[in-house]
């Protein structure tokens, strides 16, 4: 479209996203406004202005319609109280991940912790929030994929933990040498044939998402490895139906405690594991 106004590429784009999203005026003003490099107020206040480079926002708004995430377009996540850089291959950190992350604040605040490790580090979501929360907390953050790592990488640099976050290629903890006090880790943990929504399964790397044939296989593991190792705390994201699951694994493994928590719509979202 030649000579687009602001006013004009926002009715525009929001006609383009009815079908694609729920809140379509409000994404076609981030989209324009990040296309702009601008706030979205400055939308508002200038509406006859016209938009530079149309094509290039018509195909940001196209890349929406087909539902490509738009953290995956803007290339970033508002996570906790920080944005982190997100790219396709590394999973968009989720709200209810922070839950996770207050959990384990906790015990590390009670329990005066230090060291902890985490398994699957993604954008280094959980990790870089608890160093900034934690300064003298270290972090060594596994992930058995590269792109993850490499934006993780990039994140702790932007966010200044780099002494503090040690990133390591590992399949679980198998490459971790050092002894920590507390594992955290949101693993893959969905069910191989759960139908997931369609910009989550064509986008989102499955290496992120699916756990095993059941979902928790994963989640077993890392319960048995952390168990080996003689760590004594263990938190974890799960799926909403895998509580009855993880308690009778966790009762035939024997544990000193296993804690559930719920998220904020009341499901069953992780645990917390206290071992003998
Ligand atoms: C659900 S994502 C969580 C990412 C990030 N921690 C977050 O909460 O946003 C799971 C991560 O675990 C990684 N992963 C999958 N299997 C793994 C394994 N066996 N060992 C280590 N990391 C693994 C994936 O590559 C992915 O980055």
């Amino acid at each position: 479209m030649k000579n687009m106004t602001l006013q004009h590429g926002l009715n525009w784009a929001r006609e383009k996203l009815k079908t694609s999203c729920e809140r379509p005026q409000f994404e076609a003003e981030l989209l324009l406004a990040h296309h702009l490099g601008k706030e979205r107020t400055y939308l508002i206040l200038h509406p006859d202005e016209v938009v530079t480079d149309a094509a290039g926002f018509e195909g940001l708004v196209k890349r929406r319609v087909d539902n490509e995430p738009y953290e995956y377009i803007v290339g970033e996540a508002s996570f906790y109280d920080i944005h982190l850089k997100v790219a396709p291959g590394v999973l968009i950190p989720r709200p209810e991940t922070e839950l996770l992350i207050d959990e384990v604040a906790n015990i590390i605040e009670r329990e005066k912790i230090t060291s902890i490790a985490e398994i699957g580090v993604g954008s280094g979501a959980i990790s870089i929030v608890l160093a900034r929360k934690f300064p003298n907390l270290k972090i060594i953050a596994t992930d058995i994929c590269d792109a993850p790592l490499r934006i993780a990488a990039e994140n702790a640099e932007a966010f200044g933990v780099c002494e503090q976050v040690t990133l390591c290629k590992s399949n679980l903890l198998d490459e971790v040498k050092e002894s920590v006090e507390l594992v955290v880790s949101n693993p893959p943990y969905i069910a191989e044939d759960f139908v997931l929504e369609k910009n989550v399964a064509a986008y989102e790397p499955k290496e992120a998402l699916f756990g095993g044939r059941e979902g928790d296989e994963l989640l077993r593991q890392i319960i048995l490895d952390v168990k080996a190792r003689g760590v004594k705390w263990l938190a974890c994201e799960m799926g909403y139906d895998q509580k009855e699951p993880i308690q009778a694994f966790v009762n035939e493994v024997g544990v000193k405690s296993v804690r559930f928590y719920k998220d904020l719509a009341g499901y069953d979202r992780g645990f917390v594991i206290e071992f003998m």
